[in-house]
């Protein structure tokens, strides 16, 4: 794992973008994963900016989801598809083809799981993923103790569920969370780890320079080709 420190979280927005962007350049029909949460934000719009400059055309480009919390979608402002749709599909324009998302309501989590495994298979891996770091050093819901090959129902951790309230602005009665695998995570031609602001600090430090253990999913990208991106408070023990 590499590691990549700059000065500030927006500059570590304009990096990573730059690095979605040059992928689509370089395959305009990748297959592109973006986490929700509030860490990729800056990235939403750093990429809507690219779009309206013209220097990034996203017509042929699928999106995959990360994960979702089982029980919720879109119609829960905090969801993962809510975020991702307000945030970046919807003023990119994208069509409906373009986007394939877990649906975590659907009625068998197991077909969700099949058929997003088979989406990932037919484009022969993703080309680009770009994940946030979990408190608990969670990638997607693959929660600690885990270690998926592919896309997963698992429990949420104490420390997600207390996380969630973030989003919701109440704890909700979520248990569970529907997302991709961490061997398709690992095995992604480009992988992006991205923290930002003192609290990720610890769990960046547990990720970079820790023991690789499945305790820390984060830590599995050790030997791996992925990047870490992280701005200089999050990264102030690992420089
Ligand atoms: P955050 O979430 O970006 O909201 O900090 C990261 C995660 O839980 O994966």
């Amino acid at each position: 794992m590499k590691l990549e420190v700059f000065e500030n979280s927006e500059i570590v927005d304009i990096e990573v973008a730059k690095k979605i962007i040059h992928v689509i350049k370089e395959k305009p029909n990748a297959l592109i994963c973006i986490a929700g949460g509030d860490t990729p934000k800056g990235v939403f719009k750093q990429l809507i900016d690219a779009q309206k400059n013209n220097c990034c055309d996203f017509k042929e480009v699928s999106f995959i989801s990360l994960d979702e919390w089982v029980g919720i979608s879109d119609e829960t402002p905090g969801s993962c598809k809510q975020t991702l749709y307000d945030g970046l599909y919807t003023p990119l324009n994208l069509k409906e083809s373009q986007i394939h998302f877990f649906n975590g309501k659907a009625e068998s989590m197991i077909d969700e799981c099949k058929q997003m495994d088979k989406i990932v298979a037919e484009h022969d891996g993703i080309d680009f993923v770009l994940l946030g770091i979990g408190m608990n050093g969670h990638l997607g819901f693959n929660e600690p103790g885990t270690n998926t090959k592919n896309s997963s129902v698992l429990q949420l951790s104490p420390t997600t569920k207390e996380v969630s309230v973030k989003y919701f602005n109440k704890e909700l009665p979520l248990r569970y969370g529907i997302t991709l695998g961490m061997s398709q995570l690992t095995q992604a031609k480009n992988i992006v780890l991205m923290a930002t602001s003192e609290k990720k600090r610890e769990i960046v430090n547990l990720t970079f320079r820790g023991e690789k253990t499945n305790q820390v999913p984060s830590s599995l990208m050790q030997g791996t080709h992925a990047i870490l991106c992280v701005d200089e408070e999050a990264g102030r023990d690992i420089k």
